[in-house]
């Protein structure tokens, strides 16, 4: 303890005041209670089948829920294959102490392969390109610092919801031809879903539209690579970063595999971006400054920003929004009677969408598509008695604490309600520690594409509810987790017209 003392006091002077009242109990990190580990391997063995402690999980959910019951209210994880150990936190005031610590320039560390790609790789490709999820410290920063005006905007809502209504408009009537083909919609639903995310977010990137709803979307086409790309990056990043692999030392089939994604995806939306940038400028005359398009005000202020905005803006903002859409309509399909009160409030005469908002926060709560929140420590920190080193990745499970008792009451149901009442019920969502539901992350890192998705989803629900009445007839929707949550197959809703 005299030695660790030592080190703290020299090491790092902003802890040192906090470690004062903590001297005598503050515990080192190896401490904390958590899997058992072997070398090099960390704690693999737990998650295999049948022998596993833990066994292979499905879920985040899941897992969060395992290791809260056998080890309490902090978990350590040791990485495995050198990634950094984890430390699930449950109590909210420990990961609020923490995330609150790491702001303003907050480490959010992930994909480690599309890092490694763009630094090692293709090094003179993506010289100066710094993607606001992959970027750290002072690149982060001024990436951010220069989109945030641009994507924050309180007038995006006005200037794209004509634009979102049309997309809206050809997404009900997609849904009710195809609503004939029963087989079609169980197996393909989240797919004609990504197809509205994929055009609706362009049409705000880059003013223009992809063709997404094109009759069988050929396997060639831009908008279909896109797709597919976003998909194949999510699932890879997954196998590679958080299963075991060998991809830092050779370049395993997933890694060429994921490498094949990136260039594609890549060259895809630069494509995309160009061909907007083309016809700014054959338009030939300026435009005032509220009417220019997201990827227009970006190329003014700087073409490599823009470049990387454009790009991120086609990859995070599509499986994002269709799974958070498909959360909502299920949890409407399955409460016609909240469904109705959305109708009524859609179809009176000065419509809030107060009730609609309320049920996408509730949709949020129960399916978030970012079961856990997680920050790198930058530097150390006494959390819960333990001395938490710099390098350690913080995960706050937000999408289980939220389904708790002891945060929501009746955590499990879905009622939009909770966000509405006044202090004085005892639903009240204020009850609840902030930190416990938090869809779009926390604090100066938070999700940028927010107020777009918003948007998207709020428009193309209204215009499904004044159009048709939807019901889910068959058992509960299963969530798998693989880096983000997806939902599994079939998908049993049915969309009735409302004459
Ligand atoms: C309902 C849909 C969405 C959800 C639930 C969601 C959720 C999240 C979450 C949890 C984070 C991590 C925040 C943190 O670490 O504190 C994030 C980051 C991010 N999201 Fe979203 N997102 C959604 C849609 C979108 C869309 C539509 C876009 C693009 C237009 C987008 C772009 C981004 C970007 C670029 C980041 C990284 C921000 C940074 O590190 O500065 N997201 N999102």
């Amino acid at each position: 303890m005299g030695v660790l003392f030592r080190n703290l006091m020299f090491k790092n002077h902003r802890s040192w005041s906090s470690l004062r009242c903590y001297s005598s109990e503050v515990k080192p990190f190896t401490s904390v209670p958590g899997l058992s580990s072997l070398p090099i391997l960390g704690p693999i063995h737990h998650f295999l089948p049948v022998i596993g402690s833990v066994g292979p999980r499905p879920n985040f959910y899941d897992l969060a829920k395992v290791l809260h019951e056998k080890f309490g209210s902090i978990v350590k994880l040791d990485g495995i294959f050198s990634r950094s150990s984890m430390l699930i936190l449950y109590d909210p005031k420990d990961f609020d102490q923490v995330y609150r610590s790491e702001e303003p320039i907050p480490s959010r560390p992930g994909f480690d392969t599309l890092n490694y790609y763009r630094k090692n790789l293709e090094k003179s490709k993506y010289e100066g390109i710094h993607s606001l999820t992959t970027s750290e410290g002072v690149h982060w920063r001024d990436t951010r610092t220069k989109v945030n005006p641009v994507l924050l905007k309180p007038k995006l809502v006005k200037l794209y919801s004509p634009l979102l209504e049309e997309i809206a408009d050809e997404m009900v009537q997609r849904i009710k031809n195809l609503d004939k083909d029963a087989r079609y919609m169980q197996e393909n639903f989240d797919f004609e879903i990504t197809k509205w995310s994929l055009e609706s977010v362009a049409v705000i990137a880059l003013g223009a539209r992809l063709g997404c709803f094109q009759n069988d979307l050929p396997e060639s086409h831009p908008a279909r690579i896109l797709i597919e790309c976003a998909k194949d990056i999510i699932n890879l990043s997954w196998k590679l970063e958080f299963r075991p692999s060998m991809w830092k030392y050779i370049a395993t089939k997933n890694f060429k595999k994921i490498i094949k994604a990136f260039d594609l995806q890549w060259d895809t939306s630069v494509y995309f971006i160009r061909e907007a940038e083309k016809k700014i400028k054959e338009r030939g005359h300026d435009v005032p400054e509220e009417d220019k398009s997201i990827i227009e005000k970006l190329l003014s202020i700087d073409e490599k920003v823009a470049l990387a905005m454009g790009n991120e803006m086609l990859l995070a903002g599509i499986d994002t929004v269709s799974f958070t859409t498909i959360g909502l309509l299920y949890y409407l399909a399955k409460y016609p009677e909240v469904q109705e009160k959305i109708r009524k409030e859609i179809n009176s005469s000065e419509p809030s969408k107060r009730y609609l908002k309320a049920c996408l926060k509730e949709s949020l709560r129960l399916h978030a598509v970012v079961p856990a929140n997680l920050r790198r420590t930058t530097r150390e920190h006494v959390v819960a008695g333990y001395l938490i080193p710099k390098g350690i990745d913080v995960i706050a499970p937000n999408e289980y604490l939220s389904k708790l008792d002891e945060h929501y009451p009746r955590a499990k149901e879905f009622i939009p309600e909770r966000w509405l009442v006044e202090k004085s019920d005892p639903l009240y969502y204020g009850n609840c520690h902030p930190m416990i539901t938090l869809p779009f992350g926390f604090g100066v890192r938070s999700c940028i594409g927010r107020r777009i998705a918003e948007m998207e989803i709020e428009i193309l629900v209204t215009k499904l509810l004044k159009n048709m009445k939807i019901s889910w007839n068959g058992p509960p929707i299963q969530v798998v987790t693989r880096l983000m949550n997806s939902f599994r197959k079939p998908f049993y809703f049915k969309f009735e017209s409302i004459s």
